[in-house]
């Protein structure tokens, strides 16, 4: 007999900020179990799918989610009961045509999500294979590059930290997955150092990284080219910076506000600012360096410097097809960030992932800044062949949980295994 989603149950758990969100349990007609848990952004993009609150200005300061509890068991799990388990893309096209609407925003982007993933997480139970050769097939087997948020700046960070968002090393030149995550332990630990002999506080941000007042936006670079030598690894070699500039914060009117320098710039000064950095230091990767509508820019922005660098889109293509494509058309960019609740379902996620190599995009699949011990993003990165993979410093629960995860994958496809970063020595 087939397996059938039985049931579908929702609890509000709370995520890294102490907000609360939804955990997801789909139990199958043959009593299998699996949970999975959603996470939320702080600097999101315009165009998002829609993540639902209860606006009960009375719990969580409005930010409650029991009407989100209630459509899971309520109209959702209605729809669903009795589907195949293993048919996610039958009932991912369900749950999207039973919200609606463009966004998600009738059901919640958060109550499809989490049935999307708890729903995956169920299938894969049932045909006895680990999620990520669920989703992936046999042939799933690299590990991605994974970059460390060790500096927080921007929205998810102290007043006047850095205005860019995230400051983050890519061990790349590592041998094996555990390999880089072990050495982005010891450039966090020797990064705490400095600091802290220069008398500068340590205070973590959103990601887990140090999130210390600056002088000016290039100061945490030199910290973090200082951290990676201290450890004895070779910035460029072993090592490379990669920064998420969450550009689209920086323009609450026109131009690019830089308030650790105390001056605005245009896109093209901007530009302009980011091939100064690249030339001084070993920058791989820039993420949503102009702001999410700014489409012209994004094509200045990688014509100018597509060549030398990886040019992710968070904002501006929000994981979802339609953008990705219009990108791909328009040449804005080489690379795509993965996040799933940008767009709701586990089938459009893979969808946008397989539009992005389509074009020889590489793709950097992604946590949010609040987060929890949910590690599907683990899985999934090793599913679709992602090149990169982001989930904040090699420290704190929510961020490791996805990085143990993937030390246990590469433990478990032993010879199997390879490291994404190997290709590029
Ligand atoms: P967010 O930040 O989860 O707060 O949106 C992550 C990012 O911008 O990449
Ligand atoms: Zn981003």
């Amino acid at each position: 007999m087939t397996t059938t989603i039985e049931d579908l149950k929702a609890r509000e758990i709370l995520d890294s900020r102490g907000q609360p969100t939804i955990e997801v349990i789909c139990t199958t007609n043959y009593g299998h179990t699996a949970t999975a848990s959603v996470p939320a952004g702080a600097s999101t993009g315009g165009h998002e799918a829609a993540e639902l609150r209860d606006n009960d200005p009375k719990r969580f300061d409005g930010r409650g989610v029991l009407s989100v509890i209630a459509a899971v068991q309520g109209e959702i799990r209605e729809a669903l009961a009795g589907m195949p388990v293993a048919e996610q893309r039958a009932i991912d096209d369900r749950l999207v045509n039973l919200d609606g609407t463009d966004n998600k925003s009738r059901l919640g982007a958060n109550a499809i999500l989490g049935v999307s993933m708890a729903v995956a997480r169920a299938g894969a139970r049932a045909a006895e294979v680990p999620l990520y050769r669920y989703l992936g097939g046999d042939d799933s087997h690299r590990l991605p590059i994974p970059s460390f948020n060790v500096l927080n700046g921007g929205a998810h960070a102290a007043w006047q930290g850095a205005d860019f968002q995230e400051y983050m090393a890519m061990p790349h030149g590592a041998a094996h997955f555990s390999d880089a995550l072990r050495w982005a332990t010891d450039i966090y630990r020797r990064l705490k150092d400095m600091l802290k002999e220069q008398g500068i506080g340590t205070g973590v941000g959103d990601e887990g990284g140090f999130a210390p007042t600056v002088q000016s936006n290039r100061q945490p670079l030199d910290w973090l080219l200082g951290a990676i030598e201290n450890a004895g690894l070779r910035p460029g070699r072993d090592v490379s910076l990669a920064f998420d500039a969450a550009a689209s914060e920086l323009r609450p009117d026109h131009d690019y506000e830089l308030s650790a320098e105390g001056r605005s710039l245009t896109a093209d000064e901007l530009i302009e600012y980011y091939e100064d950095l690249a030339a001084d230091y070993p920058i791989r990767l820039l993420e949503d360096g102009l702001h999410e509508d700014d489409w012209a820019g994004w094509q200045r922005l990688n014509r100018q410097l597509g060549d030398r660098l990886t040019l992710v889109g968070d904002d501006i293509f929000v994981t979802q097809s339609a953008y990705i494509e219009r990108g791909i058309h328009l040449k804005c960019a080489n690379a795509v960030l993965i996040k799933l609740n940008q767009v709701g379902t586990v089938s459009e996620t893979v969808d946008a992932v397989g539009l992005a190599h389509s074009a020889g995009w590489e793709t950097m699949v992604s946590h949010r800044s609040g987060e929890t011990t949910d590690d599907f993003i683990a899985d999934l990165a090793v599913a679709v062949g992602s090149r990169y993979i982001k989930s904040g410093a090699p420290a704190r629960g929510e961020r490791v949980a996805k990085y143990n995860r993937l030390m246990a994958i590469e433990a478990e496809l032993g010879a199997r295994a390879t490291f994404a970063g190997g290709e590029d020595q």
